[in-house]
């Protein structure tokens, strides 16, 4: 390898400067996806879901009828599903999580801060985010372990879950996973609770209700699109922290910074680093001719420090406000769980200023990009207030 490519492959920014300014839709090799690196292009494409559709799936398109995924589908297919899950992701219900995720924080983040070195993803980054959607999911103290389980086994993969055959030990644990949720979605039929997938199962509009399929699909999608995107949410924050231990010391004294402190880790390690789309006619995007059918791929990290839209993009501005980030996406598909997930993020992040004197990357760590973009683990160094 390079220097360059190594440079490139530490710090993937300076290979997103390179892109943004020589190749910004730019297709490696001429089998491979196209990707888009200005946030003017990547906007365009968000925005136009005709051109750029969802579908990219490879899953047979009889798994796709009977149960769509809203992430991946188009219109009229993603209207009907959004518009009858929208109700329960309301912000009055997401702010209604407060104290439960307050709650879940606070446990986690004491315990925490108990030892002097640990893995920030498994003590708290990780756990948070799935406990709050499994809480949310009514999913009961002892069903936890085992939902925690099929879910690390089967969402572990993105890609995967798109584009290949799922090993027998992933098809097992969604069988075991759809035959846990089923029982549920009955009982509930019968007798509701207070809980999202209680909500999911009545709601009703004028396109009808969700089909147990339908039901399956969506408490699948919240475990991909929710949780290894906060956890790097999370891992982002703590990142920002070790790099300039100033904005530690910047909310924990005037913790109204919390807020635009979450939108700018949010913009500055974007943790849902890129999306994918496939083009549904031959287009032109950025001075460049892609035929129909090609896999485009929307890098938002970039976009996210893009200098024509940013002042001093690659600088942390604790109070960056105006803050035209889209690591939240935008357009139809723009994130449902946005809110949830700023929620999460400021809850853990008063946490960690209220019972943390100091939290650093571990002596030698470096983050390793993950999946999405976020680190799969991080060891950090914690002073205890
Ligand atoms: C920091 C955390 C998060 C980030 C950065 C993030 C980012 C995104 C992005 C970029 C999209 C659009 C993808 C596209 O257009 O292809 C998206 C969609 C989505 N997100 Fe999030 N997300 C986060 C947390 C969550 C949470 C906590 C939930 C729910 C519990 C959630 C649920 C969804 C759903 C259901 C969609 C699909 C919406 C649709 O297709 O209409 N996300 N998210």
């Amino acid at each position: 390898m390079s220097e360059a490519e190594a440079v490139a492959e530490e710090n993937p920014y300076e290979r997103y400067r390179y892109l943004r300014r020589e190749q910004p839709v730019f297709q490696e090799d001429p089998t491979g996806p196209w990707t888009v690196a200005r946030h003017a292009d990547v906007m365009l494409a968000l925005r136009d879901q005709n051109t750029f559709s969802s579908d990219v799936s490879l899953r047979p398109a009889e798994e796709k009828l009977i149960r769509p995924s809203m992430l991946f589908s188009d219109p009229p297919v993603h209207n009907r599903l959004r518009k009858l899950v929208s109700y329960a992701f309301k912000p009055g219900f997401v702010e209604n999580q407060r104290d439960l995720i307050t709650a879940r924080c606070e446990d986690l983040v004491i315990a925490m801060s108990q030892q002097k070195e640990v893995d920030l993803v498994d003590a708290l980054a990780a756990p948070l985010p799935v406990t709050v959607i499994a809480e949310m999911l009514g999913v009961a103290g002892g069903d936890m372990r085992q939902f925690k389980a099929w879910s690390d086994k089967i969402f572990s993969n993105i890609a995967d879950l798109l584009f290949a055959q799922p090993s027998a030990e992933v098809d097992k644990a969604r069988i075991e996973m759809d035959d846990y949720f089923l029982e549920r979605i009955a009982n509930l039929r019968r007798r509701p609770e207070d809980n999202l997938l209680s909500r999911l199962v009545e709601t009703e509009t004028d396109v009808g209700k969700l089909t147990d399929q339908e039901l399956l699909s969506f408490c699948g999608l919240l475990l991909i699109a929710g949780n290894e995107t906060t956890t790097g949410l999370i891992t982002a924050s703590v990142r920002v922290f070790d790099e300039m231990p100033e904005t530690f010391l910047q909310v924990k004294q005037r913790p109204e910074l919390i807020p635009t402190f979450v939108e700018e880790a949010l913009r500055y390690y974007s943790p849902f680093s890129a999306t994918i789309r496939r083009t549904t006619c031959a287009t032109e995007l950025g001075g460049q001719q892609i035929p129909q059918g090609a896999l485009v791929v929307l890098l938002i990290a970039s976009a996210n420090r893009d200098e024509s839209v940013f002042d001093r993009p690659d600088e942390f501005v604790i109070d960056r406000q105006p803050n035209p980030h889209v690591a939240f996406g935008f357009g139809i598909h723009n994130c449902l769980g946005a809110h949830l997930a700023r929620l999460e993020g400021q809850i853990a992040i008063a946490s960690m200023v209220k019972h943390l004197s100091a939290i650093r990357l571990a002596p030698g760590e470096v983050p390793a990009p993950g999946q999405l973009g976020g680190p799969s683990h991080l060891r950090v160094s914690i002073e205890k207030v």
